[in-house]
């Protein structure tokens, strides 16, 4: 037998070119619900894999599942994505990652099912809570950070879902039908950066279809994005139960399927490979790949770790303060005084029994739990503080007038009231989409009646995807957007109510004032099996800006207890990227943190562009009246569109605009620089437009030039270069010139032309 610990010796080829064809497929199908097969004999140990993400679900025995149903042991339950990607702090990403880290190695996991990734399309997605943002940098970056404070550790993370799994509605089914140029700048760019600069031990694959093809047998995107245009060393895993068959499965790229198959997916493979179907070849690449995850998974294992379930609590309630979102703020209603403030109604079942984590296979069983109500009274003991629980969680359309009522009263005796709102788990979860955006009419109805006797009301809310606030939002001061807290939410809540945390969370997506103004609803969420994604590259604030739509709340807004002024944008290049640096001044009266967000655009580009796209950020913390330049870099290379003539990146040689503020819609410094762009000109040809050859280095003055030779035995001439027939004349094809009774130009002069931009082309 070889021992784990000194197979490293042993190549992870050797040890597969020694297994028959049965045993190495046995290696790409799981041993069970959890765990990959293990070979002792071959020094070849099973991977222990646990979702994920915001905290260890780590199910013990036979009753494994994928959707949350069965119990999990006791761990941290970090705030999920939705929370932590308003915090925009990537180091604080990257410690919730250790923190991850050491839960699993004390709990013998190599493998984290996370971080979740996908682009939240539509408010409706019902697993948007386990998602970061509508941008992809800031999806990008965030996973980036969590993956690399993960495995920093040891701990492999499982980057998911591989690709475009946007919706939960046919999410096994349904064929995400996306534009090529909208796959490459919204769909994967998150994926294309943590796959490069984090380097993911494993990928999950998604459950839909993309273009037509499941993800799971899909080459193009296994294999060809990513491993030859991103090249990915780490392994492919299936989402569970996503393969349908094994041996397309293998062939496309998807190295490990997960969970077990009871036998018949090695045994599909075996089949193929026997009847020429498929190549060993592709069994044994990834036979190795599973071999060098459970060497590297052994070679990482502390046996005996531990973790400080205090620290992470801690830990989590930081990420808690810092993520939620103060939206509104009027007069200053917060911070509560606690010395000042005398009777306070705590109304709403939610800061009794908190709603702080999503319903699926991210569910974690918490080590402990605050609650917002016992935070409250112990924040302000020497108020008299009155709880009434208002409307009953699960049963939203139940009677519910009593309690109204009591909440009634108990909000009409007090100075001021904290109103917890939210939605029902069964509203969203893992496994089906939202229908609305509403909240249960038992709360907007509390809502109206507690603010009828109690004017000084503040919002606090819980939900994973965004829900309408413009029905009711003008009946209180203040609302705090809570999202999903984590274990440690109610302590977190009661430290920004009473100050001791100052608000610095910023929206990761725009709030619209209603769902038919959301991107997507035309083409939501699609019939026959297909999901067209008509709004193309405008998903989120790029669509809102581009079409100057109202909204609630911008992409990037979030208020805060004190005030920062920007002033001294500059912008420097080199051959890699800018330096964007501003200086950021804190002018109010208490410790904060601001978030600097940089977006750019290009006016005046060839393509469709959105007005403004978000390129960098950084969250800084400043002293009241310190000031401090910061920098942001971005990469010269995100400041390409995919140009689908060429194939390829393109930067265009514009003046670029950056643009530096608080969200999307408050800009507060802009400054523009000339990006020398690459080169790139597509070779006109007879069926290009006369403009397409006006607009080619070579093309252009050849005709040109031509035009000029003829221009005399043109009755009457050519049109003027700014007369509306020479802007008809620019649509015209070059081949229909050498039919023009009137311009005395033949098949000859065209194919010359094309000849001369061929040769020059071929230099
Ligand atoms: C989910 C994955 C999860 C897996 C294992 C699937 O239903 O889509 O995100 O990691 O189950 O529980």
């Amino acid at each position: 037998m070889t021992d784990p610990a000194h197979a490293s010796e042993t190549s992870a080829q050797e040890t597969v070119a020694r297994l028959g064809l049965g045993e190495k497929a046995a290696l790409t199908t799981g041993a069970d619900w959890w765990h990959t097969a293990a070979r002792p004999e071959a020094g070849v140990p099973a991977v222990r894999l646990s979702d994920g993400p915001h905290g260890l679900r780590l199910q013990d025995g036979a009753d494994g599942d994928h959707l949350g149903i069965n119990g999990s042991a006791p761990a941290t339950c970090f705030p999920p994505a939705v929370t932590l990607a308003c915090t925009w702090d990537s180091e604080l990403a990257g410690r919730v990652g250790d923190a991850l880290a050491r839960e699993c190695l004390a709990h013998g996991v190599h493998v984290l099912l996370g971080p979740g990734i996908n682009i939240k399309r539509s408010p409706l997605c019902g697993r948007n809570f386990e998602y970061f943002s509508e941008d992809p940098l800031l999806s990008g970056v965030l996973g980036t950070a969590w993956v690399r404070g993960l495995q920093a550790r040891g701990v492999g993370a499982s980057v998911k879902h591989f690709a475009a799994n946007n919706q939960e509605t046919g999410r096994m089914t349904v064929s995400a039908d996306i534009d090529a140029r909208t796959l490459r700048e919204v769909y994967l760019p998150a994926f294309r950066r943590v796959v490069t600069e984090a380097r993911p031990w494993t990928v999950m694959c998604a459950y839909n279809r993309v273009n037509g093809v499941h993800a799971s047998q899909n080459p193009w995107l296994l294999t060809d994005v990513l491993r030859g245009e991103w090249g990915y060393e780490g392994l492919v895993v299936s989402d569970w139960g996503a393969v349908l068959d094994r041996a397309a499965a293998l062939a496309a790229g998807l190295d490990l399927e997960m969970p077990s198959s009871s036998g018949t997916g090695p045994a599909r493979v075996v089949a193929a490979v026997g009847s020429g179907e498929l190549d060993e070849k592709d069994v044994d690449r990834s036979a190795v790949r599973v071999v060098e995850l459970a060497r590297k998974a052994a070679a990482h294992a502390r046996p005996g770790a531990a973790f400080d379930p205090d620290a992470h609590h801690d830990l989590a309630r930081e990420v808690a303060a810092r993520g939620a979102v103060l939206l509104r703020n009027k007069d200053g209603v917060l911070p509560l005084d606690p010395a000042a403030v005398q009777r306070i109604a705590v109304v709403g079942e939610f800061a009794r029994t908190p709603r702080y984590q999503g319903e699926g296979s991210s569910r974690v069983t918490p080590t402990r739990l605050d609650d917002a109500l016992g935070a409250i009274t112990r924040s302000a003991p020497a108020a008299q503080v009155s709880f009434a629980p208002g409307f009953p969680v699960d049963t939203p359309d139940g009677d519910v007038a009593a309690l109204r009522e009591e909440a009634v009263r108990v909000a009409a005796a007090a100075d001021v009231t904290v109103l917890f709102l939210g939605l029902p788990p069964s509203y969203e979860s893992e496994g089906f989409d939202r229908e609305h955006l509403e909240l249960p009419s038992s709360q907007t109805e509390l809502l109206e009646a507690v603010t009828a006797v109690n004017p000084r009301t503040i919002v606090v809310l819980a939900n994973g995807g965004v829900v309408r606030l413009s029905g009711w939002i003008d009946l209180v001061p203040a609302v705090l957007e809570g999202w999903l807290l984590g274990q440690a939410g109610g302590s977190a809540t009661a430290d920004l109510l009473f100050g001791r945390a100052n608000p610095s969370g910023r929206l990761a997506e725009t709030i619209p004032l209603r769902l038919a103004d959301t991107p997507a609803h035309l083409g939501w969420p699609g019939e026959n099996g297909h999901a067209a994604y008509g709004e193309g590259l405008f998903v989120g604030y790029r669509s809102y800006d581009a079409r100057e739509a109202e909204v609630s709340f911008p992409f990037g807004h979030g208020l805060s207890y004190t005030t920062f002024a920007y002033t001294d944008l500059r912008v420097s290049c080199d051959g890699t990227g800018f330096d964007v640096t501003v200086t950021v001044t804190n002018t109010g009266e208490r410790a904060g943190h601001e978030v600097v967000q940089v977006y750019t655009s290009a006016p005046g580009s060839r393509v469709t562009r959105p007005v403004r796209e978000l390129r960098g950020f950084a969250a800084v913390r400043l002293e009241p009246g310190e000031s401090r330049p910061t920098t942001v870099r971005v990469a010269r290379s995100d400041l390409a569109h995919f140009d689908t003539a060429a194939g390829a990146w393109l930067v265009e040689g514009l003046d670029h605009r950056f643009d530096v503020g608080a969200s999307s819609r408050d800009i507060r410094l802009t400054t523009t620089v000339a990006v020398e762009g690459d080169p790139f000109a597509p070779e006109p040809g007879p069926d290009s437009t006369l403009a397409e050859w006006f607009a080619h280095p070579v093309g252009g003055p050849a005709l040109a030039e031509l035009l000029r030779s003829v221009q005399e035995s043109v009755p009457g001439g050519l049109p003027q270069e700014d007369s509306p027939w020479h802007r008809m004349m620019a649509g015209l094809r070059l081949g229909q010139l050498a039919g023009l009774p009137i311009v005395p130009v033949g098949p000859d002069d065209v194919r010359e032309l094309v000849e001369k931009v061929r040769r020059a082309a071929r230099g």
